[in-house]
């Protein structure tokens, strides 16, 4: 998982995981490009391995691109889950993993993408936004969508009721969408995703 921020989503991921012996899958690293993000905090606390890439420490985007990809390797990588992940990856990042980089968005997207979703959802005055999962091309919350969730704008929200509800429903759907990805049901056609049914159980 690559986090910026207080990595609640990756404690709803290692929830998930541990209740279901049949998630498919484990994190085996969580990266940053921040010392602060709690992510980081929350991954050490449980033993698993971290990894700091801060951009000043590189000479380009491209080298400290570079050194995020050399860093996720030796983990054996398969899937890349973004979490509040505040840096933009280009071709170069999304090729190493094609079609298994996830990120979850605070907002139905094409609306409101980018850094303040939240706060523009307010500033214009919608009445239902959501959270967006979806897979991530070299875009800012442009990749093809998997799955989307519903959550109704209340009068007197401000920034923090809206997304703390809006994280509510990200703390499940993402860790399933995680779980699907896992199990190989995610398939992307163009920009569409068609989500396979169970793999039947031998008879
Ligand atoms: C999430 O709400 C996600 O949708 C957005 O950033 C937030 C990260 O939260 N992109 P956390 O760091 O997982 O608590």
């Amino acid at each position: 998982m690559l986090a910026s921020g207080r990595g609640s989503n990756l404690l709803a991921l290692l929830d998930a995981i541990d209740a279901d012996p049949d998630f498919g899958g484990q994190v085996v690293v969580v990266g940053s490009d921040r010392p602060q993000a709690g992510a980081l905090q929350h991954a050490t606390d449980r033993g698993i391995a971290t990894l700091l890439v801060e951009p000043p420490d590189h000479p380009d985007r491209a080298a400290w691109e570079q050194a995020l990809i050399d860093g996720l390797r030796p983990h054996d990588v398969e899937v890349v889950v973004l979490a509040g992940f505040m840096r933009i990856l280009s071709t170069a990042f999304v090729d190493t993993w094609p079609d298994r980089i996830l990120n979850t968005h605070p907002s139905l997207l094409p609306a409101f993408p980018g850094g303040h979703a939240v706060r523009d959802t307010l500033e214009h005055g919608v009445k239902v936004s959501g959270v967006t999962v979806h897979l991530v091309d070299d875009g800012v919350d442009t990749g093809a969508i998997i799955a989307q969730r519903a959550v109704d704008v209340l009068d007197g929200d401000d920034e923090q009721t809206l997304h703390a509800r809006i994280q509510d429903v990200e703390h499940v759907l993402y860790p399933q969408v995680v779980r699907l990805l896992c199990h190989h049901r995610i398939e992307r056609r163009g920009h569409h995703v068609h989500v396979h049914p169970p793999a039947k159980e031998p008879s």
